[in-house]
């Protein structure tokens, strides 16, 4: 049974600068609630509980959101305000929390390294919180491939038809179609010029990947940009076994970027008032 999460937070978050000079981007709020805040109670739902951050500087924001605040609880304690903490209190009795430090940012391969101390030798879940899921009819991402991975029992990555003209914003995979969602990796190019991809399904942030990536991830050489990435690995693995890419279910926002964050802000409170 997987029970463990990674979330790399050591991006500089440079677009939404200067928002994010001294704070996470993971922080900002969609709506009332910060994007990590999504993420972790995507993987808690997916019955990943035992959490690990791969924290950078400036980033105290995030260990403090997951800990009590003991100023602000005596204030409101017995008034209605109470009721705004349910979520987080809720998140913080079902999970643990453990955090490691990235103190160069080299790129999300490296993140991902950092996180081995916390991960161990047993398959876990990847969360990138700026990309934010949401699903009307079933459960969530994070929980769709994790029932992928107890059937398969290899790494399994998210992915998502993009425009042709968006692809070199991603890694981009190739493979044979299983099923209508499912296809078995054979190709996987980080950030390919539109004419060079190998199609435009477009590898979103979440995974859940089995150990041996630490590994590789190690012997991996630095890719485009001059990082180590991820998806060089993920490659390696499909290579060497086996990697399953599945079409999700649900709506995914790009929260990384002002366009896809301003979106998903009026996408979620739209849903508030439908609600009431
Ligand atoms: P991004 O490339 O989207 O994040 O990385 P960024 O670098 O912070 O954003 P911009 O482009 O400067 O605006 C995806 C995820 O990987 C993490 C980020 O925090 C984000 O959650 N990441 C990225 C790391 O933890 N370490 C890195 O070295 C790079």
């Amino acid at each position: 049974m997987i029970k463990k999460c990674l979330f790399p937070v050591a991006g500089y978050g440079t677009r939404f600068l200067p928002a994010t000079k001294s704070m996470p981007k993971e922080m900002l709020p969609i709506v009332d609630k910060p994007l990590i805040q999504y993420g972790v109670e995507e993987a808690m739902l997916a019955g990943l509980t035992d959490l690990g951050f791969v924290n950078g500087r400036n980033k105290r924001a995030i260990p403090d959101h997951f800990d009590i605040n003991y100023e602000l609880e005596a204030e409101i304690a017995g008034s209605g305000k109470e009721e705004k903490l349910s979520t987080i209190r809720e998140v913080m009795a079902a999970c643990t929390f453990s955090y490691t430090r990235q103190n160069q940012m080299q790129g999300l391969g490296h993140a991902i390294l950092c996180g081995r101390t916390l991960m161990g030798d047993q398959p876990f879940g990847v969360v990138l919180a700026d990309d934010l899921c949401i699903n009307d009819s079933g459960p969530l991402v994070m929980s769709q491939l994790v029932s992928l991975y107890k059937q398969f029992r290899c790494t399994i990555v998210a992915v998502q038809e993009v425009p042709e003209s968006e692809v070199d914003k991603y890694g981009v995979i190739a493979g044979e179609a299983l099923s209508d969602n499912l296809i078995r990796v054979t190709d996987m190019v980080e950030k390919p010029a539109p004419s060079e991809a190998p199609s435009n399904l477009a590898v979103i942030g979440r995974y859940v990947l089995t150990p041996d990536i630490f590994d590789i991830i190690e012997n991996t050489e630095p890719g485009i940009n001059g990082e180590v990435q991820l998806t060089d690995a993920i490659l390696t693995q499909a290579r060497q076994g086996c990697v399953i890419a599945c079409k999700f279910e649900g709506e995914r926002f790009d929260c990384g970027s002002v366009s896809g964050f301003v979106e998903a802000t009026n996408t979620i409170y739209q849903k508030r008032l439908d609600r009431v």
